[in-house]
């Protein structure tokens, strides 16, 4: 029920059209002023009247309802009130029908969106720098999925560059198939580094790795079939970490991808007399629009990130004809982004207002000196690791008879490490705690998931709300079910502004509202009607976090 929607319909205001009454309809922050509230005092220009006048006038003329029980005028506002035990008695019978589509809508029916996110590099260690963008565009994957967009998740490999020239000189001088299938990817960081180590004692193996990334260009067997391996071996070690953020991917076309499909973009932005020759390098110059330069050739004719995302976009508009496309990328590449908005508007490219740069903020862990496998860089693996077996050891502390511990303990670890990189703005920097994200108490994911686990346990107990009916309501009943209804809106609003953690803090809300009714209200002892109403609310907030924690790509638990 759009009851904003339903007040507009309502109110005959002269001069006015309904959408714009609707507008101005607006939720106040205290429910004891009324559910909803009209500001006359953005009325009164058009009306040429005071907002007190305009106000007392609408209230004495509004018909009260089975809907709308009260209309009063306080202070230059009209004030409404719902009628309450309709509005939850619909709203519960709506989530309990609904269930795990409840939030869902179909405003993106027909239209695609493309999410450039996670897009690793291949070859390097997958350390926590990659844990926002991995888990801000699954969350909007899922998020746009959920109210009927079809969405393109798009891995854009980092698969291209003269550090793939140094691999395979570096595997062909101390490595082996043998000892990379084994080692992985911490074999080839390893020898990744020993390349650079001795590069500086001997430069002439950067020649070497130059034209061994040439060969690769060119289509040379072995060296493809070398650089394939590092690719698979690559794949395959991250894969393990996607499958426990609940993470995958449509497409994994990535930068090499691009190779044959850059020349007709560079031929393009000649004929459109963008491109401007600086010291044998091609540019488009942007300096009227206050960027530096975007490189497209280098003056030895290769070409650049850059110039790989120009086709990429291109690609993607073909391909996909995508409404939207988004790059959930760090902000530390704010201007790339502008500069390739840019060029594809200077290139007539209509679409290039429909691209979206979602940036995020960094991840830094609380104790920086953390020890890893691998030196300097802490590896996402080993955070995700700690983090589940601290939560293992917390179940075993406290909880140890229960069955199944070790897949909680890793619903609940990667949970809070989702959790944590989902709680705030996404342009704020973090600093990664594991005893904060793992902690029951404030903001965290084990308190939204312990929330779940006692809705579980009440509902196992006391059987299903088969039917129910609403005949009082007390203020803790009322507030869980007014936050139960806000969740359609949330996952829009969300979905809007690319903002995930809308859908964290609103499980948080949720849950807090569950948990004060939990601790005011008897539930399994109550008198029958109430306890069936109250086994209701229950329920419906079991269905509408697990909902929302989906979202999230975080698993629920029965029992934790
Ligand atoms: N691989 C790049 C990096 O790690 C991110 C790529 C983002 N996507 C894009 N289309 N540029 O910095």
């Amino acid at each position: 029920m759009d009851y904003k929607k339903y007040i507009a319909e309502k109110l005959n205001i002269d001069g006015l059209e309904k959408e714009q009454v609707y507008s101005f309809i607006e939720v106040p922050p205290n429910t004891d002023m009324g559910d909803y509230a009209l500001p006359c005092f953005k009325l009164s220009k058009i009306l040429r009247s005071s907002p007190v006048v305009i106000a007392t006038n609408l209230a004495n003329s509004f018909e009260k309802d089975d809907i709308i029980s009260d209309c009063t005028a306080v202070n230059g506002y009209l004030n409404f009130k719902v009628n309450r035990l309709n509005f939850v008695k619909s709203t519960l019978d709506k989530i309990l029908f609904e269930g795990a589509s409840y939030g869902s809508a179909n405003i993106g029916e027909g239209k695609t969106v493309c999410i450039d996110y996670s897009s690793i590099n291949i070859a390097k260690p997958f350390h926590i720098g990659h844990l926002s963008t991995t888990v801000i565009g699954s969350a909007l994957c899922k998020i746009f999925r959920f109210l009927g967009y079809k969405v393109v998740g798009i891995n854009h490999l980092g698969d291209y560059g003269t550090q793939f020239g140094k691999l395979i000189v570096a595997y062909k001088k101390w490595s082996s198939l043998e000892a990379v299938e084994k080692g992985r990817l911490a074999e080839l960081t390893r020898i990744y580094v020993k390349f650079h180590d001795e590069a500086t004692k001997f430069p002439e193996l950067e020649d070497e790795a130059r034209r061994y990334f040439k060969l690769i260009e060119e289509g040379d067997k072995e060296s493809n079939e070398l650089f394939t391996l590092f690719k698979r071996i690559t794949l395959e070690e991250v894969d393990k970490i996607y499958k426990l953020l609940n993470v995958s991917f449509d497409s994994y076309a990535g930068e090499s991808f691009y190779n044959d499909k850059m020349a007709p973009v560079v031929e393009e932005l000649k004929e459109k007399g963008l491109i401007k020759n600086s010291e044998g390098a091609s540019i488009v110059d942007l300096e009227e629009y206050g960027m530096p330069p975007c490189l497209i050739l280098k003056s030895d004719g290769s070409s650049l990130y850059a110039t790989r995302d120009i086709a990429a976009a291109v690609y993607r508009k073909n391909t996909y004809d995508f409404d939207k496309c988004l790059y959930v990328v760090a902000y530390q590449q704010n201007l790339h982004f502008k500069q390739l908005f840019k060029v594809l508007e200077l290139m007539g490219k209509p679409w290039a207002k429909d691209m979206v740069h979602v940036a995020y903020g960094m991840v830094s862990l609380e104790d920086g000196a953390m020890s890893t496998r691998h030196g300097k860089v802490v590896l996402l693996e080993d955070v995700i690791d700690k983090t589940i077996e601290k939560a293992y050891n917390v179940i075993q502390e406290k909880n140890p008879a229960l069955p199944d511990k070790e897949k909680i303990a890793r619903a609940v670890g990667t949970g809070a490490v989702i959790f944590g990189a989902l709680c705030n703005n996404k342009i704020k920097d973090i600093v990664f705690s594991y005893d904060r994200v793992l902690s029951f108490e404030g903001e965290t994911c084990p308190y939204v998931q312990y929330t779940v686990a006692r809705c579980y346990s009440l509902l196992n107990k006391c059987g299903d709300c088969a039917s129910f009916s609403v005949n009082e309501l007390n203020v803790d009943e009322y507030e869980v079910v007014k936050e139960l209804s806000r969740f359609g809106e949330v996952v829009r609003q969300a979905s809007e502004k690319y903002e995930p953690s809308l859908i964290t803090r609103y499980a948080l809300d949720l849950a807090t509202a569950f948990n004060k009714f939990y601790i005011n209200c008897k539930i399994a002892t109550a008198p029958e009607g109430t306890r069936a109403f109250r086994l209701a609310i229950t329920k419906s907030v079991k269905t509408t976090l697990t909902n929302a924690l989906t979202l999230l790509g975080i698993e629920t638990v029965e029992q934790m």
